[in-house]
């Protein structure tokens, strides 16, 4: 492990500042600035935040160079060999994994809140059929705060136990609904009697009218993809449920608005993105090749899909996970997809392609994840849904942490102002056109 000194030294002007180091357990280092306004009336400025840190965290640890992942010390590979996502979801937001005992606690808990208020299911019948399912989503997790008035105090244990148990076991129920609205079909109600991912099987493909049989394949697949994507430390989603937390606002406040972080397609709409990729360049009929040109031709708006991430820059753990997945599931289930081969053909390009690797560009959890979607039956638009089903935990245990440090203070960045100067109001009747 690399040794860090115990703090910078920074000179601004005739002012030198001694800044203490933090270092971390996998001996990451941290130069604290806490005391830089203060001492010299500059602020940093890092666009994107790619070398700041907003927090310590002992949930999530990744080392984006070796492609290591792991939750609360435990890696990935084993969590997903071994756990199961109820499991997991313990792990994140208590720490250590359950005894028996705290396991059957934690599931029955969440099993007595798997239904939906009756009135809250009149929601999603106002919602036009063609909405996006993680808009519907967003909506009604943030209305659940309506709902339960007496357990959103941020600063109470008990409150905030309860809240992570009922958005735990609704979110299922959310999802498949937002799903049976926009094709028209009834919703069913939750069957406690099946495990986390089964359950969430059967609130999407079973009716009223036919017997709906769980295939154990497709449910411990599903499993395994909500395991995968259980936690990822500060990435956008999660910091924005921080940041909206760090206000005081309740926990349905702070989720709500995670998921509409997580829908854009540089974070986790690019599950869907990646498959409509996919799509098209199976019917062109190139292997990729067009589209790779256009990719490395930088045309706008065009990016390989599924590839790089900020921190990992090498193979992303999850996805060498998903990529033996994929032909597990479809071997299992007996089906193929053409998908799949295109997929293979471009990763194999780009890792060979100097553009992709000199900027370290790798398939990233959204390379494969859709294609075992598409095995299950999901269909395209609820991708992104399924990551945010397998996030909620992640969300909850950050949100927790953060509630229970006392270094946490309102998130509140600041700017470098680069408009007019001060300047004179110009009355309605002398104002000239704008020039473009
Ligand atoms: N295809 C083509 N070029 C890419 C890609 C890509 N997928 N990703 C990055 N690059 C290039 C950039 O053009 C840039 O090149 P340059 O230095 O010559 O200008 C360089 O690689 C660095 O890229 P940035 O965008 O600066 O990297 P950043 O860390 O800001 O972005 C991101 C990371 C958003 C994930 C990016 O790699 C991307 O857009 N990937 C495609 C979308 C995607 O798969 N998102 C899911 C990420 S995983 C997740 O959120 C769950």
């Amino acid at each position: 492990m690399p040794a860090h000194p115990d703090h910078a030294e920074l000179h601004y002007g005739d002012k030198v500042l001694k800044l203490p180091v933090t270092v971390g357990t996998e001996a990451e280092a941290g130069i604290d600035i806490s005391s830089l306004r203060k001492e010299t009336g500059a602020i940093t400025l890092d666009p994107g935040y790619v070398n700041t840190g907003s927090c310590e965290s002992a949930i999530t640890y990744i080392d984006g160079e070796k492609g290591i992942l792991r939750y609360r010390g435990i890696p990935i590979e084993e969590l997903c060999e071994r756990s199961t996502f109820l499991e997991v979801c313990y792990l994140l937001l208590y720490g250590e994994l359950p005894t028996k005992d705290e396991l059957d606690d934690f599931t029955n808990d969440i099993r007595t809140h798997t239904m939906l208020h009756e009135d809250v299911k009149r929601f999603f019948s106002v919602f036009p059929k063609k909405a996006h399912p993680m808009a519907v989503c967003a909506a009604v997790i943030g209305a659940l705060s309506t709902f339960y008035p007496k357990s959103m105090d941020p600063r109470d244990h008990k409150q905030r136990d309860i809240s992570t148990a009922r958005i735990i076991a609704k979110l299922p129920t959310i999802a498949a609904y937002s799903f049976k609205h926009s094709i028209g079909q009834p919703f069913m109600y939750p069957q406690n009697k099946f495990d986390y991912s089964s359950n969430f099987l059967h609130l999407m493909f079973a009716t009223p009218t036919e017997d709906y049989e769980v295939d154990p394949v497709i449910a411990k697949a599903l499993d395994k993809l909500l395991i995968l994507h259980a936690d990822h430390e500060q990435n956008c989603s999660t910091s924005t449920v921080r940041m909206v937390g760090s206000s005081g606002a309740n926990m349905f406040a702070s989720l709500s608005a995670g998921v509409m972080a997580l829908w854009g397609p540089l974070h986790g709409g690019a599950n869907s993105a990646v498959v409509e990729m996919l799509q098209r360049i199976h019917e062109s009929g190139d292997g990729g090749r067009a589209y790779m040109q256009a990719v490395k031709d930088r045309k706008e708006g065009i990016r390989l899909m599924g590839f790089g991430h900020r921190v990992y820059k090498s193979y992303d753990p999850r996805a060498s996970i998903l990529k033996t997945t994929t032909y597990e599931v479809l071997e299992k289930l007996k089906k193929s997809n053409p998908l799949l081969d295109v997929a293979v053909e471009l990763e194999e390009i780009a890792l060979k392609d100097s553009y992709f690797v000199e900027r370290n560009l790798y398939p990233n959890v959204d390379f494969y994840s859709g294609l075992i979607y598409q095995a299950i039956g999901i269909p395209v638009n609820m991708f992104t849904v399924m990551f945010a089903l397998g996030r909620l935990p992640g969300w909850i245990a950050q949100w927790r942490e953060m509630q229970n440090d006392p270094a946490t203070r309102i998130s509140r960045p600041r700017q470098i102002y680069t408009g007019s100067a001060k300047r004179a109001y110009v009355p309605l009747e002398k104002r000239s056109p704008r020039r473009e």
